[in-house]
Order: structure tokens, then sequence, then C-alpha cells
């Protein structure tokens, strides 16, 4: 059985709201928890994230781009300076919308830019922050790397149809996880990697495309990650390479 040693570092990619802040302010609440380096694009206008940092030494922000790999690689290179190991490293950042792109209705919106935009956030990034923070995770005793993905990712699970962008790179994040699981699986000390959906979580990404009628089945971002960190904590080397959802049940690809 993996259980996170306490005390743990934790890395968590995509800190700067939503889902990623909500794990930090957990993570600092754990009295088990030794180091959290929370990565962000811009540090100075990190805001809450920043405030907390300010409030707590355990806490320390590093710039990363997910959308380039040399930031990938240089913030892996600071971490190395500040911490002799992860024990668990989790992937957060995802994009859906922004200023710059919406999701598909209908094939006649789809195109290159959010493609290409969303395969770099969505299923580039977790990969390449699984290979530059590989080394980091090998000195664990128990190291656990999470990526945050989504059931819209399920090719199995798609009946809607729509937001052809986010699916697909959601799908192709999850063919290179578990394709990372098999390789890791060999190592001498096993990292065990899954991929989680959060549930729909009431943050900036889900926000706009929330119903009126769905208060009961969305949840605010501190439960959201309270049970992601309980997945973690529980993780065996029995789910490396699964996909699974908030309560740990597995989800069809
Ligand atoms: N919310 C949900 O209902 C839901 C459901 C299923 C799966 N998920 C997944 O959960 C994860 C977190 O989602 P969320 O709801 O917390 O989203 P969110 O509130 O929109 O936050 C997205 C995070 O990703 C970061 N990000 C985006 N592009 C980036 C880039 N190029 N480089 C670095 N960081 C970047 C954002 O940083 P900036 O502040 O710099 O933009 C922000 O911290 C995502 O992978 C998402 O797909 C969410």
């Amino acid at each position: 059985v993996v259980s996170i040693p306490t005390p743990h570092n934790v890395l968590v990619q995509g800190a700067s709201r939503g889902i990623g802040l909500a794990l930090v302010r957990a993570l600092l609440a754990d009295t088990g928890t030794d180091r959290i380096i929370a990565t962000c694009r811009r540090p100075g206008r990190a805001g809450e994230l920043g405030d907390l940092a300010v409030a707590d030494h355990r806490l320390t922000i590093v710039a990363l781009d997910a959308a380039d790999e040399s930031s990938i690689a240089d913030a892996a290179g600071q971490v190395a300076g500040l911490v002799d190991r992860l024990d668990v490293v989790i992937n957060v950042a995802g994009l859906l919308h922004d200023a710059q792109q919406q999701p598909e209705k209908r094939l006649a919106d789809v195109g290159q830019r959010t493609l290409v935009r969303s395969f770099a956030v969505n299923a580039i990034a977790p990969i390449l922050v699984a290979r530059y923070f590989e080394g980091l995770l090998m000195r664990s005793s128990q190291p656990i790397f999470a990526t945050l993905s989504a059931r819209l990712g399920s090719i199995s699970d798609n009946r809607l149809g729509g937001w052809y962008a986010y699916r697909a790179s959601k799908a192709a994040q999850n063919m290179l996880l578990r394709t990372l699981s098999i390789e890791w699986k060999r190592h001498p000390r096993p990292i065990v990697c899954l991929a989680i959906h959060p549930g729909t979580v009431d943050t900036g990404l889900s926000r706009p495309f929330r119903r009126r009628d769905d208060t009961g089945r969305v949840f605010p971002a501190e439960r959201a990650a309270r049970q992601i960190l309980a997945i973690v904590a529980a993780a065996t080397p029995a789910d490396n390479g699964r996909f699974v959802d908030w309560r740990g049940a597995t989800i069809g690809w």
C-alpha cells in the first residue's frame, strides 16, 4: 500500500485559482505537509496564492507556463534547488475556455488554433510535467503522480458530442498517462500514476456552462480538493494507470 509519506513534499501544477488553489489550501491545512511547491504562469500576479505563500513558509511559488516546454524544464530545475524529492505531483492546469476560445458546439466551430491550444495545456503539458519532474519523484519512497482529467475525455462515455478540442485533448491526456503507467511500473521504484475526474466543480472553468438546477451536483472547490487528496493518499500500486472519478470508481476509457 502506498500512502503519502509524512512529512511529504507536494507539487501542485496550476495553482493560481480553481481546484489547484483549493488543493494548496487543503495541503496547508494538513500538518503532514512539509513543503508545497505551487506553480502558476505569473507568480508576480499570483493574488490569493501569493498571500498564502507570504503567510506560510512551507509554500513556495514557482513560474511554469504549461504551454511552453522550456518553462516546464526550467521550473523542474528550480524545484530541484528547493527540495530533495517530491512525494506527490498533481497536474491540475487545464483549458476549456478563455478570452481566446470557447468550446465548439458544431463542426463549423472546429479550428486549428483551439485544437492546438487545448492539446498544449490539456494533453502535452501533463506528460511533459511527468518527464521533467520524474527525477524528483524517483527520490521519494512512495511517489505518486496524479493528473486531473475529465469524464468528458472518455470516448466510451461520449453520448452528447460537442466540445471537440476539450474532449479530444483529455482523451489524449488519458492515453499518454496510460502509456506512462506501463513504463513507470517497470521502474525499480515504481511511480504510481493516475488520472482523476474531479466531478463538476464550481470554478471559472465550469461556471458559464452550469444549469440553474444543478446546485446539488456541483462540488465547491474545497470539497473537490479534499476528495482528490483522499484518492491520492489511498492510492496503491494497483491504481497505477487508472482513470477514476472523485469517489475512486473506474471510468471507461
Ligand atoms: N471544474 C470542473 O468542473 C472540472 C471538471 C472536470 C475536470 N476538470 C479539470 O480539473 C482541472 C482544473 O480545473 P479548474 O476547474 O480548477 O479550472 P480553472 O478554475 O479554469 O483553472 C484552470 C487553471 O489552469 C491554469 N492554466 C491554464 N492554462 C495554463 C497554462 N498555459 N500554463 C499554466 N497554467 C495554466 C490556470 O492558470 P491561469 O490563472 O494562469 O489562467 C488555472 O490555474 C483541469 O484540468 C480541468 O480540465 C475540472
